[in-house]
């Protein structure tokens, strides 16, 4: 089945957030800060506010009021715990200090560029490897009981000393942005003076909703969150940012319907960013290859303004069996704006650190990688002490490896070339954890033999639109021609949270559900039959509303996707440039509800990985921590022309232990392993191991 939304996406009829078209629109532009760290001692808007056009300024010195939130992933969440303008403090480069309001985006923006800001300059800590690290807290509050990145388990000393091959090694990951097609935008607009309706790219609509109205002391169904299309999110639009939470504020002292749109350069400090990271790893093995240790050390960086960690080690207790392990995590507080989840949070960059460990321990004891990770595959998840459920890993591996033709792999480094250059093959694991939550659906049959099916869960680009109608359309017979979807949008029922790969998982189920009670309701087996029921019963509609939730299978059973890449690099040495050339994925990810949109979204891990390996780094003047890295120009990530064919295969049957649809999602798996794959590869060309993301030129001659 083809993207239900592809035409509407390509033809532009996809309304986006900044293109919602409300009268009496005025515009904001943000003023933000040229120092990383100090106060401001003056801010002078006078020329701005008589600029031509200009409404309003707003700074910390007139900043409209909003109160604080919860804040605790549950009532509310907001990416900065800090307010906007809430005091004369710079924490980080780019922060935002003002608001200029216009009639025009032009005249808001030249107006901004009057305000007149005098600082007191502290000296920024920027460079991660001079911060000071402590223990990092549990990332999502206690509340959520999320797991620490610190664990262990056996006798580490004592393991690795009896190891009869052994590596230490560390590695390090650059700053990396999002950077979604869609900027970040918003319109904020107050009717009836206390109703308020965002239009804002929203990953978690229900959530953004609550915390919109703990934000400005509203009741839940005062806020309406809309947001049919996001242009890519991958974390970075899950809750409300500063600039939302301004925009918002400034609407209702104006009283007037308010956009902001951040510019690419804003987005570099204020929509979010995946940390730096380094990473130590220890392996000990038997000669055979089982693995008696893993050690596996993380540091990340924060923000002052908010706790967040990236959790590097969170995956490491369930991927390889060990009877010793130990991981640990710490964070470092700099002068930076607010990291934050980024496709495969944690998973990515530890299977970075731990998937290069894995190969040099291969090269160490001279067995195949394949055979490495065949021989280490975890059974459950030391951790938990829980058994994974339909986990088809080994036939990853396998799958892949005959695919890709592995078993010619040429045994010495540097021993392959073409037209002059070296070529290399590299392999690497794939995972991520099977997350769902619940969901409400509701479900109309109508008059006119079509099907509607209404929910808030929402379509980042991933697919969503596509496999509910597909999903409806098999649970009631129905042609998806006559199935429409409306998602995205608060008015509608739960439909959950865009996030943790989950979206599949949670809404799915709640398909299936409804469409089986419209159909009881309608005392039928098929749509056909229920319409022509309904044209008898003289009804407009049949409708159901059903919600699905997890339930206690958690307790039983890990779930968890995995996969395997393998990749071909050809390196041309003279000038260091690398190629990847072929590549192939196999997932096990359950069941595959659409092969196209499922393929797709491997094809963007993976796409997103090789722009990872090979170029996305973003940097900050280490002097006075401004981000010299700031638009789509200068954040390198990959073009068409640097991305080979990747053929996508999933093995495995469906996952019914975790929902009846047996469904575990696909989002963020794909991009996990792949940079450790292209290193891996380019180790096998070159003879050369990198351990620095991302492999630049530079780091190859
Ligand atoms: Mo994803 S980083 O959970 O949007």
């Amino acid at each position: 089945m083809n993207r239900k939304d592809g035409r509407a996406k390509v033809t532009g009829t996809a309304t986006y957030a900044a293109e919602h078209q409300i009268p009496g629109l005025v515009h904001g532009y943000l003023v933000t800060a040229a120092i990383a760290h100090g106060q401001i001692t003056s801010i002078d808007t006078q020329q701005a506010a008589t600029a031509p056009g200009v409404i309003a300024v707003f700074t910390h010195e007139n900043s409209p009021p909003v109160s604080k939130p919860t804040n605790d992933f549950i009532a509310s969440k907001i990416y900065e715990a800090r307010l906007p303008l809430s005091d004369d403090q710079i924490n980080y480069a780019g922060q935002i200090i003002g608001l200029v309001v216009a009639d025009t985006f032009e005249r808001a923006r030249h107006a901004a560029h009057l305000v007149k800001v005098e600082y007191a300059t502290k000296a920024p800590i920027i460079e991660a490897a001079t911060a000071t690290y402590n223990e990092a807290a549990s990332m999502f509050g206690e509340s959520m009981k999320f797991e620490k990145g610190n664990f262990a388990t056996g006798d580490l000393a004592t393991a690795i000393a009896g190891a009869a091959g052994k590596i230490t090694a560390t590695y390090t990951t650059s700053t990396e942005l999002h950077a979604p097609m869609e900027p970040h935008a918003i319109i904020a607009h107050w009717q009836d003076g206390e109703n308020l309706t965002v239009y804002e790219p929203s990953q978690w609509v229900i959530c953004s909703q609550r915390t919109y109205a703990e934000l400005f002391g509203l009741s839940v169904d005062q806020v309406r969150i809309v947001t049919p299309f996001i242009g890519g999110g991958f974390g970075s639009k899950a809750f409300p940012w500063s600039h939302g939470i301004l925009c918002a504020s400034a609407a209702r002292k104006l009283q007037r319907p308010l956009k902001v749109v951040v510019s690419r350069r804003q987005m570099t400090a204020n929509t979010g960013h995946r940390s730096e990271t380094e990473q130590t790893i220890s392996l000990g093995a038997k000669a055979d290859g089982s693995l008696i240790s893993i050690d596996h050390a993380a540091k990340s960086c924060t923000s002052p303004v908010e706790v967040f960690t990236e959790p590097c080690t969170g995956i490491t207790s369930s991927m390889y069996a060990t009877p010793n392990l130990r991981t640990s995590q710490e964070l470092a507080e700099i002068n930076v704006g607010v990291p934050t989840f980024m496709r495969a949070p944690g998973e990515n960059p530890g299977l970075w650190a731990l998937e290069s460990a894995m190969d040099e321990l291969a090269w160490e004891l001279n067995i195949d990688p394949v055979e490495l990770r065949l021989k280490n595959d975890s059974k459950e998840h030391q951790r938990r002490g829980l058994p994974f459920s339909a986990k088809h890993f080994t036939e990853c591996l396998r799958v892949g490896a005959a695919q890709f033709g592995w078993e010619e792999r040429a045994k010495q480094v540097r021993s392959l070339t073409r037209d002059g250059k070296l070529i290399g093959w590299g392999m690497a694991a794939s995972t991520f954890p099977g997350l769902r939550s619940a969901a409400t659906v509701t479900v109309k049959l109508l008059a006119d033999g079509t099907a509607h099916i209404l929910t808030s869960g929402n379509d980042m680009g991933t697919g969503t639109y596509t496999i509910v109608a597909g999903t409806a359309g098999e649970v009631l017979g129905l042609p998806v021609e006559q199935v429409r979807v409306e998602l995205g949008d608060s008015l509608l029922p739960n439909g959950g949270m865009a996030g943790g790969s989950q979206m599949t998982a949670t809404l799915v189920p709640a398909v299936m559900s409804a469409c089986k009670e419209v159909l009881q309701i309608a005392k039928a087996t098929t749509a056909s039959e229920a319409f022509a029921n309904l044209h008898q019963s003289g009804e407009s509609t049949f409708e159901a509303t059903t919600s699905t939730a997890p339930g206690d299978e958690g307790k039983k059973w890990t779930f968890q996707s995995w996969g395997a890449h393998f990749c071909e690099v050809s390196v041309d040495e003279e000038i260091a440039r690398v190629r990847v050339t072929p590549w192939v994925s196999v997932m096990n990810i359950g069941r595959v509800m659409n092969a196209k949109t499922a393929a797709s979204q491997i094809r963007g891990g993976v796409i997103m990985g090789i722009g990872q390996a090979l170029m996305e780094e973003c940097h900050f003047d280490p002097n006075i921590g401004y981000p010299v890295v700031y638009d789509l120009a200068t954040y390198h990530y990959p073009s068409h022309a640097d991305i080979p064919r990747i053929q996508v295969t999933f093995v495995g049957e469906p996952d019914y232990n975790f929902n009846p649809a047996g469904v575990r999602g696909v989002g963020e798996i794909g991009i996990t392993g792949v940079s450790a794959a292209i290193a891996n590869a380019i180790y096998h060309a070159t003879g050369k191991r990198i351990r620095d993301l991302p492999i630049t030129p530079d780091k190859l001659l």
